[in-house]
């Protein structure tokens, strides 16, 4: 492998991953990037001084800007996508366009430059909720419950496709919920933690108790390499860490680790057809060689510690559009919320 491109490498998990694939490794890297509101140049910004990265703005429904950016390139690791469930709720045709389409287009490119390897990033979603817990397996169907989780399954069957009838060397990750470095604030820890450090209240969906898993982001970046380097083609492999907590502890441990009230919690109407649990096998990753170093608590240490120290980062972000976003989602439940 000498050039690798990256599609959606500046958003959260994608440049946290080339910050990866630069560190470790001497392959040239393409970011390939639309910039949408969730696109962020600050993420990869300090890159542009390594000769090995390449920025190109584009966008993966486009057929011709794709074939462009992918010249020279043996592999493809696609991280493109809309990815908040909330504004798949109230308006999906973006998730569609991008996570459906988009990734056609970028197969359909990649089988014309014949790539040795492309890698997908999916979803725990497109399992659809799993409650009481019962972990699916990879050969498990896809019964996504949302729009988000649909448009990404959809995304995973033009893959399946394009590995039956062309060969395409296609694998697949599916991962639980990241958090870390650089992930937009609209996502929940975030938005937990960015707005515990404005002394703002934390919204917190019904009263709480729905269960992610808290992959912390360099775990995904170590199983995502391996799975490029050493995956079968035609596989999908599930990636989780095992650190399952309702979201309720999640708002209680960013507030007690910044040494802020749990009166800022605030209970606010749930979101519509909420998923109450996924639930992930995991052990074909691990016994790829792969486990997480990261448990719960040292995953939310380092992600509250991080956005304590970059507010530069993403205060910029929260006077923006994200303003906007934040009054239509939360304004009117937050008047209506009630507390501990
Ligand atoms: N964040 C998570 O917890 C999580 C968990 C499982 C899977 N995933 C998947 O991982 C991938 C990355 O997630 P993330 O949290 O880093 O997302 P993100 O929203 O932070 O970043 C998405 C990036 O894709 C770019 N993009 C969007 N549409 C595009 C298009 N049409 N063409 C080119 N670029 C486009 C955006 O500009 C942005 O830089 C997504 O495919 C997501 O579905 C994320």
């Amino acid at each position: 492998m000498k050039r690798v491109l990256i599609t959606g490498g500046a958003g959260f998990i994608g440049s946290n991953f080339i910050r990866h694939l630069l560190a470790r490794y001497d392959y040239e890297v393409v970011n390939f990037d639309k910039l949408t509101y969730a696109g962020n140049p600050d993420n990869v910004n300090d890159l542009q001084s390594d000769r090995r990265y390449r920025f190109v703005k584009g966008d993966i429904c486009d057929p011709a800007a794709v074939n462009v950016a992918l010249d020279g390139c043996d592999a493809v690791v696609n991280f493109a996508a809309e990815t908040h469930v909330d504004r798949s709720l109230i308006d999906a045709g973006a998730f569609i366009q991008t996570d459906v389409h988009g990734v056609f287009a970028l197969l359909e490119a990649a089988r014309q430059h014949g790539v040795e390897r492309f890698l997908h990033i999916s979803t725990d979603e497109v399992y659809g909720p799993r409650f009481p817990a019962n972990p699916a397996r990879e050969d498990d169907p896809l019964t996504p419950a949302n729009p988000y989780a649909a448009s990404k399954a959809g995304g995973e069957m033009q893959c399946q496709a394009f590995f039956r009838t062309y060969g395409l060397p296609i694998i697949v990750t599916r991962s639980r919920n990241n958090i870390g470095p650089r992930q937009h604030p609209e996502k929940a820890v975030a938005l937990f933690i960015t707005n515990a450090l404005e002394d703002l209240p934390l919204p917190v969906y019904g009263e709480g108790l729905q269960v992610r898993d808290r992959l912390y982001v360099d775990d995904n970046c170590e199983a995502i390499d391996l799975v490029l380097h050493r995956g079968q083609p035609g596989e999908a492999y599930n990636i989780g860490a095992d650190n399952e907590r309702p979201n309720i502890e999640v708002a209680q441990a960013v507030l007690d680790l910044l040494d802020k009230p749990r009166d800022l919690i605030r209970f606010i109407e749930d979101r519509t057809n909420h998923d109450a649990r996924y639930s992930l096998d995991t052990s074909k990753i691990r016994a790829l060689g792969w486990e997480p170093q990261h448990d719960f608590e040292t995953a939310m240490a380092r992600t509250v510690a991080w956005y304590r120290d970059n507010p530069w980062w993403w205060q910029k972000i929260r006077s923006g559009e994200f303003s906007v976003y934040y009054q239509q989602q939360y304004a009117g439940r937050l008047a209506r919320s009630h507390g501990p």
